[in-house]
């Protein structure tokens, strides 16, 4: 403990120093912190996102079969306050009232995710196919068109089904490629007339880590050192063949694209002119976004994903790396298997060199060779690990457009939490970050880069999964003690909606004002949900709220 508080101490001084020391590079220079007035090209999309096992709940309703969060979530000890996604926001029950929501802010796009299991409760499509559970994404699919707001859709938002990890072992087994593709090809054949964007997986990277490597999420496995490598391999191939998939049999008739959601944060060197900072801060982003984007986009791991495992397996006394190896068959059967990039970011992190002896036993965290930092001054207004530092996101946007040829990008996640209990609906915090972080994307796009749509997370506070309901991302707060799960708008609804219906930041002036109006609307919508505690805390069972809560115009 006093060694970890000493290395931390360490950390901290040497950051501070270093900060203060270090330069700039030139093309943020003047613009790190300056804010850009504009806006976004026309036709640019905005949106909200949720995903299935965070929303839905209805867990064992209407045929649907069990995920492996079910199972998870129902194990004592696995969630913060034990609590589990059976109910949620009930939104397999709401979504009309959901889609209300999204008009009224105007939303261009909303992305979901498919539940597998409510689809094909085993997993197989051989075995049965749920068509109830194909029903309600029809009513929801058809009711956004209804409304002009596009869907976009991820196959795999991590609710895997509980008998394709009891039987195979989940993603450790390679077999789930072809299940996963006989799931999808059922999504083509049932939607695909009215979906014309496709996600085949979200943060495929915390799947491979936090499932299997860490165990924080389901399946909770703690194969150190192996598992996340070999999960991340499958979901790889399972990926391109699905691309595969639409590409060859869907594409000509539905016209839609297929793309992946990457999440990564960036990672800047603490001392830009020490090259051990630089290229442990390259390994950082190698490490987390390069591990997808590099094979998905130029055929293979990152270079030094390979040098530094193959390294470390070696000292280790490992015949072979722990990095699995593509065939040269395989690497151009994946390469450009990606008609879009989905991109999730939330925070930064400095990083700097580290050694991890061989002694201490494999980990992909050791692997990487680096400490990440934190800037003690960057706000933290939610989770433990959201920092808010917009300048990052331009750089990683800049990063994508470097190293993957420019690609189309959709961001798909970018969002702020707020802390436990915290039941504010005036979330200034939040105004302030989506109006930071949109403004840094805007400046990416005027440096070339080629982002075609926004989304925010998340429309509704929802399931932060190992994390329970402490964590609120949601534009609209849920109220989940009141059986009804009423939604309420932050002050937030009104920031994202003005920047929406200005496609961008027009002008100083009337930029400067929309913090003070949203903020007007929300101290009603405070004193709302206020008695309707009162009242629920008082025996009665709140029933009253209106269904769709009215979102007020320009003030
Ligand atoms: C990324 C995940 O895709 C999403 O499900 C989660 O809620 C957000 N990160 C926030 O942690």
């Amino acid at each position: 403990m006093l060694r970890w508080c000493l290395l931390r101490l360490y950390h901290i001084v040497t950051l501070v120093l270093c900060i203060s020391a270090r330069e700039d590079f030139d093309w943020t220079k003047s613009e790190r912190t300056a804010f850009f007035y504009g806006t976004f090209p026309t036709g640019f999309t905005w949106g909200a996102g949720s995903s299935a096992y965070q929303t839905e709940g209805a867990w064992n309703v209407d045929g649907k079969g069990m995920s492996i969060w079910d199972a998870f979530s129902h194990k004592k000890g696995k969630i913060f306050q034990n609590e589990t996604g059976d109910s949620s926001c009930d939104g397999f029950y709401k979504f009309k009232e959901d889609i209300n929501l999204m008009k009224e802010m105007k939303l261009n796009h909303y992305r979901f995710s498919i539940s597998w299991p409510r689809i094909l409760p085993s997993g197989l499509k051989g075995e049965s196919i749920n068509e109830k559970g194909i029903k309600y994404y029809n009513g929801l699919i058809n009711m956004l068109l209804e409304n002009k707001i596009t869907p976009i859709v991820t196959l795999y938002h991590w609710d895997l089904p509980q008998v394709l990890q009891e039987k195979y072992g989940g993603w450790q087994n390679i077999s789930m490629v072809n299940y996963f593709n006989d799931f999808a090809n059922l999504c083509f054949e049932r939607f695909g007339s009215r979906v014309k964007y496709w996600i085949t997986f979200n943060n495929p990277w915390s799947i491979a880590v936090e499932g299997y490597e860490t165990g924080e999420h389901a399946p909770g496995l703690k194969m150190k050192g192996t598992g996340a490598y070999r999960a991340a391999h499958h979901i790889i191939k399972a990926h391109a063949k699905v691309w595969h998939t639409y590409d060859t049999g869907w594409r000509s008739k539905q016209k839609g694209l297929v793309g992946i959601s990457l999440t990564a944060d960036w990672g800047e060197p603490v001392d830009t002119s020490n090259q051990r900072d630089i290229e442990a801060a390259e390994r950082y982003i190698q490490f987390y976004l390069g591990w997808f984007a590099t094979p998905i986009f130029n055929g293979d791991y990152p270079q030094v994903m390979k040098d530094y495992i193959g390294r470390k397996s070696g000292q280790q006394g490992l015949g072979a790396s722990r990095l699995p190896v593509f065939s040269a068959q395989e690497k151009s059967y994946i390469k450009g298997t990606c008609d879009f990039l989905g991109l999730g970011h939330f925070t930064t992190r400095y990083v700097t060199q580290k050694n991890y002896p061989s002694s201490i036993g494999d980990s992909y965290l050791a692997d990487r060779d680096l400490a990440e930092l934190v800037d003690p001054k960057w706000p933290d207004p939610g989770s433990e690990w959201l920092y808010s530092v917009p300048w990052g996101f331009r750089r990683l946007l800049n990063f994508v457009k470097s190293q993957y040829g420019n690609p189309m990008i959709y961001v798909t996640e970018n969002g702020v939490s707020e802390k436990t209990l915290c039941t504010d609906l005036c979330d200034d915090w939040r105004m302030q970050y989506f109006k930071d972080y949109i403004n840094e994307m805007l400046k990416a796009i005027k440096d070339g880069v080629n982002v075609k749509g926004y989304t925010a997370w998340s429309l509704l506070d929802n399931f932060e999964w190992d994390e329970g309901y402490s964590e609120r991302f949601g534009l609209y707060y849920v109220d989940f003690r009141n059986k009804n799960k009423p939604r309420y708008p932050k002050a937030s609804v009104q920031y994202y909606k003005r920047i929406i219906s200005s496609n961008g930041f027009p002008n100083q002036r009337e930029v400067e004002s929309w913090k003070r109006k949203s903020i007007e609307t929300c101290s009603s919508s405070n004193q709302l949900l206020a008695a309707a505690r009162r009242k629920s805390q008082g025996g009665q069972e709140h029933s009253g709220m209106q269904k769709t809560w009215p979102v007020h115009d320009e003030v």
